[in-house]
């Protein structure tokens, strides 16, 4: 199958790569740039697992063709921590929360619970729920994760003083 050029950013690294035009971006991200942080779960738009930013918008990349990824910016659960790979707030927060079990769910978590966070630093209980509506936890029934991202927004205000 003939093959189309894309060039994207990645948690700020550019990258050129040839892709089928049926590629998902989701498998371009975990086949092609070994970025296997994103989950795959349903495929189909439902579980949240596969959620990055676009853009810096929330996006389910299952649902979406590498092609069209072309010229944006992508950032992945691998591009919250610092430059050293070293865990930010957000995630130190989820494991003090004790927010996970299996895990398989905490990527689209942490993508969600950023968006989420970079537009208001004080969310609500609802505002968190609306936020992680639509990221399926089969394990942990929820409270931890709301716990978490509160105490990330505590503990992210207090950085800001
Ligand atoms: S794998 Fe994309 S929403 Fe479930
Ligand atoms: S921790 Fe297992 S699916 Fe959420």
């Amino acid at each position: 199958m003939s093959t189309i050029e894309i060039s994207v950013s990645v948690n700020g690294k550019a990258y050129s790569e040839n892709v089928e035009p049926r590629m998902t971006l989701v498998d371009f991200l975990r086949d092609k740039l070994a970025l296997t942080g994103t989950h795959i779960g349903c495929e189909h738009g439902v579980c949240g697992a596969c959620s990055i930013l676009l853009d810096g918008t929330p996006i389910r990349s299952c649902l979406m063709l590498a092609v069209q990824a072309n010229g944006h910016e992508i950032t992945t659960v691998e591009g919250l921590g610092d430059e050293n790979c070293e865990t930010g707030i957000l995630q130190d927060a989820f494991r003090d929360a004790h927010a996970m079990q299996c895990g398989y769910c905490i990527p689209g978590m942490l993508i969600a619970s950023e968006a989420l966070l970079r537009e208001n630093a004080a969310p609500s209980l609802d505002d968190i729920k609306e936020a992680i509506g639509g990221n399926i936890c089969r394990c942990t029934g929820y409270v931890q994760i709301v716990e978490a991202i509160q105490l990330a927004a505590e503990r992210m205000r207090g950085a800001a003083q």
